[in-house]
């Protein structure tokens, strides 16, 4: 016969059954990634974090923002014919780019005025890529310095170039890059003059950021990003200090600045300058069609970047994973292709190396987590894109990127 006392102390056993306490987290940055299930949870941290005007800088598109809409929904709009019964025992998603090993498909792409989210900036991020094994590409419109980024990370680097007005200066930083043990040179060639960028428009937003009378409120409203930002020494291009360029200390519409800085007659006939002056591999960054990516490819570059600059240049450009296998149809045997653009998921990059890509490339993505966490935050999304690559292989029946090929996605949808 159960006894009066039997009830209560089954209560008890049932809730200890069902009640689970996670351990107090005492440290705030922990608190918040513990919680970011993947890169769209980070960037709503950093929505909440950062100033209106900063994220939307980061965040935002060329007018209508149609191609950064595209870039993303290209993705989505792929689907995939996985396999089963592969014995996915041991997935091994790592590869090769321009012979160096990866330990799997990504690279870190420059991304300018990096310290606007987090004031350690370019050597977060670096040191963040050197961790994860991964190749971290500066940008010329760095906020760290091409010697201070090399000292933070012993990891692969690469430096991206625009093309000045003064080949002088380009020849310089050529030269400091080579110094300094990087890799590889990106020249970005999307920004004869620079796309609109409405959203900065409306906030007039100058870079480096200023707090004046229209942003004051939005510092207040975001403490924690300005009591980090007015402690920090002042934002600059750390690239181009004492030359006669503008270090971007004085706050500046970036259009102006690189409308009167870049050389919008550069041409083909450029690249040969480049080659002469480097001597290390060049990826074409902003190749966008397979007439380009063949002249690309005679040219005698070692890679291109499919990318249209995060949809923040010609708006209506194609998204980036369309251009993936036409291309790497004309000229996959001839050059590396690496796909910028959209890139939010592991299964994002999945898919681009299933279609032709030996790499996937991203800039917002750590953003977000830089944000969101600072340093920290770039570790967790390196560690979710990580996590999704194998889980994805794993899940498409893939053993290996070799397995990765166009039979296991279907470009027409999901149906
Ligand atoms: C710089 O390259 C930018 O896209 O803002």
């Amino acid at each position: 016969m159960p006894s009066i006392l039997d009830r209560p102390r089954q209560v008890a056993a049932t809730l200890r059954s069902v009640l689970r306490f996670a351990p107090l987290e005492l440290d705030r940055v922990e608190r918040r990634l513990r919680r970011a299930a993947g890169v769209a949870d980070l960037r709503a941290i950093a929505k909440r974090r950062l100033p209106g005007g900063v994220f939307d800088y980061i965040d935002g598109g060329a007018e209508d923002e149609r191609t950064l809409a595209a870039n993303s929904e290209a993705f989505a709009r792929i689907g995939f014919r996985p396999r089963v019964l592969r014995d996915v025992g041991a997935v091994d998603p790592s590869t090769t780019l321009l012979g160096r090993p990866l330990p799997f498909p990504l690279v870190l792409a420059p991304t300018g005025f990096t310290r606007i989210a987090d004031p350690e900036g370019e050597l977060a991020v670096a040191r963040a890529a050197a961790r994860a094994g991964l190749p971290y590409a500066l940008s010329t419109l760095g906020t760290r310095s091409i010697e201070e980024v090399a000292e933070a990370s012993d990891g692969p680097k690469w430096f991206q170039v625009y093309v000045w007005r003064d080949r002088g200066l380009v020849k310089e930083m050529i030269d400091r890059v080579s110094e300094a043990g990087y890799e590889a040179l990106v020249l970005t060639v999307d920004t004869a003059v620079l796309g609109k960028r409405e959203r900065d428009v409306r906030r007039g937003f100058s870079l480096p950021p200023k707090i004046g009378p229209g942003t004051l409120l939005d510092g207040l409203l975001h403490p924690g990003w300005t009591w980090d930002f007015v402690r920090a020494e002042p934002i600059r291009f750390a690239n181009v200090v004492g030359a006669d360029v503008g270090d971007g200390a004085s706050a500046v519409s970036l259009a102006s600045y690189i409308n009167a800085q870049f050389d919008p007659a550069v041409s083909w006939r450029d690249l040969e300058w480049f080659r002469a002056s480097w001597p290390g591999p060049i990826v074409l960054k902003g190749v966008q069609g397979t007439a380009d990516a063949r002249i690309a490819a005679d040219s005698g570059v070692e890679a291109i970047a499919l990318s249209n600059h995060g949809g923040r240049q010609l708006d209506s450009a194609p998204a980036t994973v369309d251009l993936v296998a036409p291309v790497a149809d004309a000229v996959g045997d001839r050059l590396e292709i690496i796909c910028d653009g959209g890139v939010r998921r592991g299964s994002d990059i999945v898919k681009a190396v299933a279609l032709g890509a030996k790499a996937a490339m991203a800039g917002r993505a750590y953003l977000y987590g830089l944000g969101a966490g600072g340093e920290r935050g770039v570790d967790h999304v390196l560690g979710l894109l990580d996590a999704d690559v194998r889980r994805t292989m794993a899940l498409v029946g893939a053993r290996s990127v070799d397995d990765l090929t166009s039979e296991l996605v279907n470009q027409a949808g999901l149906g």
